[in-house]
């Protein structure tokens, strides 16, 4: 495949524009939940403007009155597009997609479209907590096939997982993070492949969320899942919501593989009812015309895992931290910390700064904590100084 690298754009750095005290009157999760003299790098926000051309677009529906319902196909056109430049595939079929509320609730209406009640939900942690709670909270049941010591998939690990899951003849699914969060870890093409042929083996049925795919930094390249020999029967959650900070903005796209089409052909009707006529304009502009601004942030991430690991290597030496290649999240291994069970915790009352706990990111997460990397330098900087003074 041929993919156009993330060449610097002439946009200036998205994550240095914003000051602290203009983030502080933000009012969502991410600067609500503690008090102002905690520093947060939890939840995957990011501290940026929005891309120009997506403020246009908004602006322009509120300046008409067009605050209706969603319709036609615009966002999957735009980002059957991107699809094609970016990652150089072709393959996405419009009338192969749905719309859906956002990428968690796409999980589930696809986990609900591949398996019945009670079915079994494998997922590589450590994961994003919410795959063990959206599951749960459906009447499926998660089984955990743990990435390996590398951070990678352990096929032995994963094909075991596969057995038990469909013993007794029973449906299940594979609920695949790709890129993966908390790790940043890319799945390469061999390596998905391989996931295919087991699934295939064990009649596991695939839904992958790449809500992260635009976020693969330079030197990666992210493979979707739908592309690999034998991806056909997969399903694929996608969404401009990470990669252009457009959370609160509803929308994501349900994608399905050649051999799939029939079962998101039974996505029931009232679901798309769900996405926000807004989010769908939103990411419609962001998926064309907001890739300069979001190679700017991808140049600028990259700055700041390198700064991160620096300033780890400085303050904090005993924190292994393996940058990952993709994703605005880092994943700390804090153990040889002595920080106990949650440093999180440690750090969020000693410190005051606030991080992901790694408990609930299921097996694997336990000593470990969650930084978000899209915030200033300054940021970054202040919050290791926080961290590496909470033990004291
Ligand atoms: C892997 C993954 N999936 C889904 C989501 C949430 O997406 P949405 O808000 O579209 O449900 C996130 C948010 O961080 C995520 O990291």
């Amino acid at each position: 495949m041929t993919r156009i690298l993330h060449e610097p754009s002439g946009e200036p750095n998205p994550l240095r524009a914003l000051g602290l005290e203009l983030l502080r009157r933000r009012t969502s999760m991410k600067w609500r939940t503690y008090p102002d003299d905690v520093l947060p790098l939890w939840v995957a926000e990011m501290d940026v403007p929005l891309a120009e051309p997506v403020v246009r677009a908004v602006t322009d529906a509120l300046a008409i009155g067009d605050t209706g319902y969603p319709a036609g196909t615009a966002y999957a056109e735009a980002l059957a597009d991107f699809a094609q430049k970016r990652w150089g595939w072709a393959g996405l079929a419009v009338e192969r997609t749905a719309i859906v509320p956002d990428v968690m609730l796409g999980v589930l209406e696809m986990i609900r479209l591949v398996t019945g009640p009670g079915g079994a939900v494998v997922v590589n942690p450590p994961v994003y907590p919410p795959f063990f709670q959206f599951v749960t909270h459906m009447d499926r049941r998660v089984v955990e096939a743990p990435l390996g010591p590398d951070l990678r998939i352990d096929f032995g690990t994963l094909e075991e997982t596969f057995r038990q899951a469909v013993a007794g003849g029973r449906r299940a699914a594979f609920l695949l993070c790709s890129p993966h969060n908390p790790t940043g870890t890319v799945h390469t093409a061999a390596e998905l492949s391989a996931v295919a042929r087991l699934a295939e083996r064990y009649g596991v049925r695939v839904v992958a969320d790449e809500i992260h795919a635009p976020l693969v930094l330079a030197g990666a390249d992210f493979v979707p899942y739908l592309s690999v020999p034998g991806g056909e029967r997969g399903l694929s959650l996608m969404s401009a919501s990470k990669a252009w900070n457009l959370a609160g903005l509803k929308a994501a796209l349900a994608v399905a593989g050649p051999a799939a089409a029939a079962d998101l052909a039974r996505l029931p009707e009232e679901v798309s009812h769900g996405p926000s006529h807004f989010g769908v304009i939103a990411h419609t502009a962001a998926l064309r015309e907001g890739t300069a601004w979001l190679d700017a942030v991808l140049v600028g991430l990259d700055d700041n895992r390198r700064l991160l690991a620096d300033l780890l290597g400085e303050h904090l030496p005993a924190v292994d931290y393996r940058p990952g290649e993709a994703t605005y999240l880092a994943w700390l291994d804090c153990r040889a910390l002595g920080l106990g069970d949650d440093p999180a915790d440690v750090f969020l009352h000693r410190g005051r700064v606030a991080l992901n706990s790694g408990i609930p990111f299921g097996a694997g997460g336990v000593g470990h904590v969650r930084l978000n990397l899209a915030t200033s330098p300054e940021i970054i900087t202040e919050a290791v100084r926080r961290m590496a003074a909470a033990p004291g």
